[in-house]
């Protein structure tokens, strides 16, 4: 019999259409996605769902998908996902690690340029037709290059954002739990540091960490009163990582220059002061959002999932415990 496979929100018809060769497919193909509720009661009869960054996968959820066999999910973060809870409940869990790497540090980068450039005020400046003349301090911000680059957390990401640095000549620090092996730390060009002296030595801080409870409000009132009045704060990670409204008041008293987020402490809202603070630099939660990027994450968890469903070892699963006691099921029990 065919597997069964919930598709929780949108995704590329191509993907659909792959999925469909392989398993009977229940899809839903709007951008809102589906309630808890909702994706419990579709759930229901399903071997696997294929989940986004959206799709609230709590405790509670998990519980109620009783014969559930697989959560694969689009994306490289999975905090909306408890692990945990879906181990003990039997559900492999998977995610899409390394193909968004290059993609978000661009993305990191060219909020770190606009920011420190000006590049979005700069933008209204000219279509709301307040350009009258130049002169020489107009829009005026900070350079680039020759100075640093502090990266607090130094996976993938992180080390894809090191890399960048290097064409623009800076220094970089960085800050990680567990330090990279001397080879890559000089491949890389990237001294490890003490939080307190990335905080204070940064001239550009990119965050790079996921989001768990060592994680939350890593950057709060304390932390950005440490950084250089001349900081520029770039996040492409977890919104919660940094406490939102310690840094609206860090930006509307100057405690640092400016600010490039891309994500927020409560997606799609955004705390009402960093909306009026000319320098912030504010994006959607784009990080990964290339055409061919995007393409490969969904086809990637299509992939983890149709392995787990066909008896394989997912490529990228997150909980490998799991797996022995999975596939020795009989295939009707998957
Ligand atoms: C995704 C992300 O677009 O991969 C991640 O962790 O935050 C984004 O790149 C999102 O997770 C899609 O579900």
């Amino acid at each position: 019999m065919r597997p069964a496979i919930l598709i929780t929100k949108r995704l590329f018809p191509e993907t659909v259409a792959f999925i469909e060769e392989h398993a009977q497919v229940d899809y839903e193909p709007t951008a809102d996605g589906l309630t808890s509720a909702e994706l419990i009661a579709r759930a229901r009869g399903k071997q696997a769902i294929i989940s986004q960054f959206t799709d609230s996968l709590s405790r509670e959820v998990i519980a109620q998908m009783q014969g559930l066999g697989m959560i694969a999910h689009v994306g490289v973060g999975y905090d909306n996902i408890d692990v945990p809870a879906a181990s003990a409940h039997g559900i492999l869990v998977s995610n899409t690690p390394g193909v968004l790497d290059d993609t978000t540090a661009d993305f990191a980068f060219a909020l770190l340029l606009a920011a420190a450039r000006r590049v979005t005020e700069a933008d209204v400046f000219v279509r709301s037709g307040q350009w009258k003349r130049w002169s020489l301090e107009l829009m005026i911000g900070w350079d680039i290059h020759h100075r640093t680059l502090g990266i607090l957390g130094m996976g993938r990401i992180g080390q894809a954002m090191a890399r960048r640095a290097a064409g623009f000549s800076m220094r970089v620090l960085y800050h990680n739990r567990t330090r990279l092996a001397p080879s890559v730390e000089s491949e890389l060009n990237a001294t490890w540091v003490g939080k307190d002296e990335l905080l204070r030595e940064s001239d550009f801080l990119s965050i790079h960490a996921p989001l768990n409870e060592t994680t939350r409000h890593a950057i709060g009132e304390a932390e950005l009163r440490r950084m250089k009045p001349t900081a520029i704060l770039v996040n492409t990670a977890r919104g919660p990582v940094i406490d939102e409204a310690a840094l609206a008041t860090a930006l509307e008293e100057h405690w640092i220059a400016a600010a490039g987020l891309d994500v927020f402490e409560r997606e799609p809202e955004v705390h009402p002061p960093l909306l009026s603070c000319p320098n912030a630099v504010l994006a959607p939660h784009i990080g990964s959002a290339s055409i061919d990027t995007r393409r490969k994450m969904t086809m990637m968890a299509a992939e983890n999932a149709l392995a787990a469903l066909a008896g394989r070892r997912p490529p990228n699963l997150l909980n490998p415990a799991v797996w022995d006691s999975w596939a020795s099921r009989p295939e009707g029990a998957r």
